[in-house]
């Protein structure tokens, strides 16, 4: 078990994405229904939730269901709609006590009406909390984030509401779904895939990638420290030099 008294909190990642993978195969290998999977991929969340907020990672990006998902077979998704209902249900009460507020990114309108009032009730309860930001990546794709980040601005140019010459990261970053977050420090992916899988493509730029080969109904606090350690044994030199960062350049 990894210590939490080891980690470094001047060093802490503040954003920190996860993809959630390897639910469908920790369910095969025990022979189980790929939804067994799913079941205790949530225990998983709850775990890892709780242990960023102890931690005082400042927000938590879960890729909990992709654009591409809503192909999988229907009964698949309807319970992983379900899933996310009821632990919305029954995690608020863990949300308010650890005072974590829920955000969403994603095309929301394209959830079931009662995940949509669900998710948008629980983010309205805790959008004061200041902890930790929950931030559940649902119905997104990072290309049609962009791509309607160029819409937004594209019609702000035509309106005469921005220049071209304004535009810069910034501009960018402000029209983006994650426009009040900071930039991703670290992302983790489980299941021994080493893919990206259409998350987050903008705000990753310098993120250090972490990937593990457990399944995601695995995966608990403990490993999330191991994690984070392993972030903190890196030097993130943001294209310069070694010897620039050591001398402060
Ligand atoms: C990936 O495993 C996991 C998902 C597509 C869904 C993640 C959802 C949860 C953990 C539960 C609900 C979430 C919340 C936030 C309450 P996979 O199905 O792609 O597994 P495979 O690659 O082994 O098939």
């Amino acid at each position: 078990m990894e210590d939490i008294s080891k980690i470094n909190k001047q060093r802490l990642p503040k954003h920190i994405a996860i993809i959630m993978d390897g639910n469908g195969r920790w369910a095969k290998q025990k022979g189980k229904l790929r939804v067994f999977g799913h079941k205790n991929g949530v225990k998983a969340v709850r775990d890892v939730v709780e242990g960023s907020a102890e931690i005082g990672v400042k927000v938590l990006t879960l890729y909990a269901f992709s654009t591409e998902n809503w192909n999988r077979p229907k009964a698949e998704v309807d319970v992983l709609m379900n899933l996310l209902v009821s632990s919305l249900k029954k995690e608020l009460k863990l949300l308010q006590d650890n005072n974590i507020r829920l955000q969403a990114i994603g095309n929301l309108e394209k959830l079931p009406k009662k995940a949509k009032r669900e998710l948008e009730e629980v983010i309205q309860i805790t959008k004061n909390n200041t902890h930790l930001v929950l931030n559940l990546a649902i119905s997104y794709s990072a290309k049609e984030e962009i791509v309607n980040a160029f819409k937004k601005i594209s019609k702000k140019i035509v309106n005469n509401e921005l220049s071209i010459e304004e535009i810069d990261e910034n501009i960018i970053n402000n029209h983006l779904y994650t426009r009040n977050l900071p930039d991703v420090d670290l992302v983790i992916r489980t299941s021994g895939e080493k893919r990206i899988s259409n998350f987050l493509l903008w705000q990753i730029a310098y993120a250090e990638l972490y990937f593990t080969d457990l399944f995601w109904p695995d995966f608990r606090k403990t490993h999330l420290i191991q994690a984070i350690l392993d972030y903190q044994q890196r030097e993130r030199r943001f294209g310069k030099t070694s010897d620039q960062l050591k001398n402060n350049e």
